[in-house]
Parts: structure tokens; C-alpha cells; sequence
């Protein structure tokens, strides 16, 4: 059985494109070698994050996640057992997503998913603003 949290945060003014960068830095170097799956998504001052692994240690990234004084205000939207974890067999790495190609590829993973899998069905939804028009 799998685990996924996911949630969304806002950075502060003074967070800067350093500490992003900085973050998406951590997150690719840290969350494979743990077994962690997922995506991290920036834009507009707001992060989403979706974690997919094992409970104990998404619950305790996701703790240090919330000490982290790079961001606030987080928000949970999504916190349970998944029986079919969605990233998992989307790439081997984990998904920090800079552009809106690289978006535009999981929304459509994403969107072949929804049938089988309704918490991709609901992820699809929930990317939606961090679209670039
Ligand atoms: C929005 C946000 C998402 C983060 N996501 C992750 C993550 O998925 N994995 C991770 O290791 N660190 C993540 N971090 C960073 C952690 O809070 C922490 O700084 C990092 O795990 C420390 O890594 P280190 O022990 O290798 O220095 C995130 C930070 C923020 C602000």
C-alpha cells in the first residue's frame, strides 16, 4: 500500500529564484534515492507538490517540508492510501517541473489515466492554474 500527500504553499516576497532553484535542487537529488515519487510544480509565488511512497517517510519529509521557512500558508488537499500510485510509472526520477512542455506532458499522462485511476483524475484537475496561457 501505497501513501501520497499533496498540498499546495505560497512562497514569501523575500523567497528568491535562488531558493527555488534551491529547492528543486534538493527535492531531484533527495526523493529518488528515498523511494519518493511525485511532482513538484512552482509558479505565480505558489508551490504544489504531490508525494507518493512509503507512509513513515512521506510523513516525515512532508514534516520537514512544513519546517522549511522557504514557504507558508500550506494547504493539504490530498492525504491517504493510495492502492495504484500515479507517478511511480510515470518516470523513474522525481517530476520537478519547470516548464509548461514538461506540464503539458503530465496533464496528458495524467488525463490517458483518469478511467483506471480516479486520484489522477483529480491531479489532472488541480495543475490546471499552474498553466502558463
Ligand atoms: C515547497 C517545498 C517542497 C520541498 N520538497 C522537498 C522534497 O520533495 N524532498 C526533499 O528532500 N526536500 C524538499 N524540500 C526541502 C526540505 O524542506 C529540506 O530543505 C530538504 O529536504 C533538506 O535536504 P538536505 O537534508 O539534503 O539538505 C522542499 C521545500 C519546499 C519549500
Amino acid at each position: 500500500m501505497s501513501y501520497t500527500i499533496c498540498y499546495v504553499s505560497k512562497t514569501y516576497d523575500s523567497t528568491s529564484e535562488e531558493d527555488i532553484q534551491n529547492i528543486f535542487d534538493e527535492t531531484q537529488r533527495n526523493n529518488p534515492a528515498n523511494n519518493i515519487h511525485g511532482i513538484l510544480l512552482y509558479g505565480f509565488g505558489n508551490f504544489f507538490q504531490v508525494l507518493e511512497g512509503k507512509k513513515d517517510t512521506i510523513e516525515s519529509l512532508f514534516k520537514t517540508i512544513c519546517e522549511d521557512d522557504r514557504h507558508h500558508r500550506i494547504e493539504v488537499l490530498i492525504r491517504h492510501n493510495i492502492t495504484i500510485p500515479i507517478f511511480a510509472t510515470y518516470s523513474s526520477k522525481f517530476n520537478v517541473v519547470k516548464t509548461n512542455q514538461e506540464l503539458e506532458a503530465i496533464r496528458t499522462y495524467l488525463d490517458t489515466h483518469k478511467e483506471s485511476n480516479p486520484f489522477s483524475d483529480k491531479v489532472h484537475r488541480l495543475i490546471h492554474p499552474f498553466i502558463i496561457p
